[in-house]
């Protein structure tokens, strides 16, 4: 491996000028070793340095890119729009093709907004709730992310079932205080809270697929009691499958588990790797919405015809190529090569996947299906083995509790290649003294 001057020189300087030397936190590599390597550019599943090291790709951009780094097809449509015009503030045919290529998939939606990221889609979609109810309280979940809109930087108070306190500065005890924050997988205190507070709650809104603290599988059971809730109490019930939606098979968690809920956040692979967020639901919500409504939401580079390209061009790829089929083959060949690495291990991981999105749960026993249940000491060990895989050319999520995302740029011999050289990284990471 050539040495990583060219990186380490510009991480200097970055520091001079961006706040922490990156655009977004997790960037700054500093839950893990060593300086970030600065990317020249990507394609297909390799990320190729300024320092001229290519590595294997698998953050895919947390996740926007199923398809790999600069797909032809996306890159092609990406290029023609923007020889139409790359902003029109004007109704277009693009919005109307990737609202059709959405609802088709997710039939829930009836209506869509589309907006330039997750963190907006959220934001709107909480608005849109309250504007619905008349009701200012929010039910979120420990573990699950939703951007940083500022009502959902929220930790839970002290004791259960109690109103949050900000988890960053700049957010106002009041906007803390109408969130309620409850962990996952807890069915009383679900029940508890909306027996206590049922009728001011606006909404609930969970990732039904939590994949920002780990992968948290959750029970079905328990994401139909939150349905089940909302419907008595008449609080909306909102999913946010920025993360998942399109992403999986089904095309939302919500359709695969039958349990719909009153709005969808969407992000991330609906853009094809430009920004875009879009939230959507049954007409009776969305048309709450301005300039219908008095709910009010607006952007300039809302529904800008690039991104829309993008993200139309990716989904019809991924239906030429039978993608979903095909990532469902990767992630199942991922399970093959690498649980018996694993389990020959002396660390204690295990892997969860679910489709093309897998973990390196770190502990003991069942995997967790809650934030608090992550052990203590996987960002420890992890720290080590994103260090020893990078110096490998894999290029993990800088952070124990990010996902892995699998695109269809992967192959069978880069997933057998990734387990060997996991076996070989994990022999060199040092096990965690036990606890006494
Ligand atoms: C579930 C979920 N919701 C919302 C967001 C925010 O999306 P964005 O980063 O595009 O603002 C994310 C980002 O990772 C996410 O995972």
């Amino acid at each position: 491996m050539t040495a990583k001057e060219t990186s380490q020189q510009l991480w200097k300087e970055a520091q001079q000028h961006l706040v922490g030397g990156v655009s977004s936190p997790v960037r700054s590599f500093s839950a893990v070793r060593g300086t970030p390597p600065f990317v020249q550019r990507a394609e297909g599943p390799y990320l190729h340095s300024e320092d001229g090291v290519v590595y294997v790709d698998f953050i895919n951009s947390f996740g926007p890119l199923i398809l790999g780094h600069a797909p032809p097809a996306v890159v092609d449509a990406i290029q023609k729009a923007a020889a139409l015009g790359t902003s029109f503030a004007a109704p277009h045919r693009g919005e109307l093709t990737l609202a059709q290529e959405v609802k088709r998939r997710i039939p829930r939606i009836d209506k869509i907004r589309f907006v330039n990221s997750g963190t907006e889609a959220v934001q709107s979609a909480v608005r849109l709730a309250r504007g619905c109810t008349g009701r200012d309280l929010l039910v979120k979940f420990q573990g699950c992310y939703h951007g940083h809109v500022d009502s959902l930087l929220v930790e839970a108070g002290s004791g259960l079932a109690t109103f949050g306190v900000a988890s960053s500065a700049g957010v106002t005890e009041g906007v803390a205080k109408d969130t309620i924050v409850l962990p996952l997988d807890d069915d009383e205190v679900l029940n508890q809270v909306f027996k206590e507070h049922g009728e001011k709650i606006a909404a609930l809104i969970v990732e039904p697929l939590p994949a920002n603290n780990g992968l948290l599988v959750q029970r079905p059971e328990f994401l139909a009691l939150m349905r089940n809730l909302c419907d008595a109490w008449g609080a909306l019930l909102i999913f946010d499958e920025v993360i998942t939606g399109l992403r999986v098979k089904e095309g939302s968690i919500g359709n695969a588990l039958g349990i719909q809920p009153d709005l969808y956040t969407l992000g991330k692979v609906i853009g094809g790797g430009l920004p875009v967020g879009a939230y959507g639901g049954p007409a009776k919500w969305m048309d709450h919405l301005s300039p219908l409504g008095p709910v009010y939401q607006a952007g300039t580079l809302s529904g800008n015809p690039l991104a829309l390209a993008a993200g139309i061009a990716s989904l019809k790829e991924l239906e030429r190529c039978n993608g979903h089929d095909r990532l469902e083959e990767l992630g199942q060949l991922l399970e093959t090569a690498l649980w018996p690495v694993l389990e020959k291990s002396e660390h204690p991981y295990q892997l969860v996947r679910h489709g093309s999105i897998f973990w390196l749960a770190y502990g003991p026993g069942a995997a967790p299906r809650r934030a608090d249940r992550i052990h203590e000491g996987a960002s420890i060990v992890f720290r080590d083995l994103h260090y020893q895989m990078l110096e490998r050319g894999w290029m993990l999520a800088p952070s124990a509790y990010e996902v892995g995302f699998l695109s269809l740029s992967h192959t069978p011999e880069l997933i057998e290649r990734f387990a060997s050289d996991l076996a070989i990284s994990l022999a060199e990471v040092r096990p965690l003294e036990p606890t006494v």
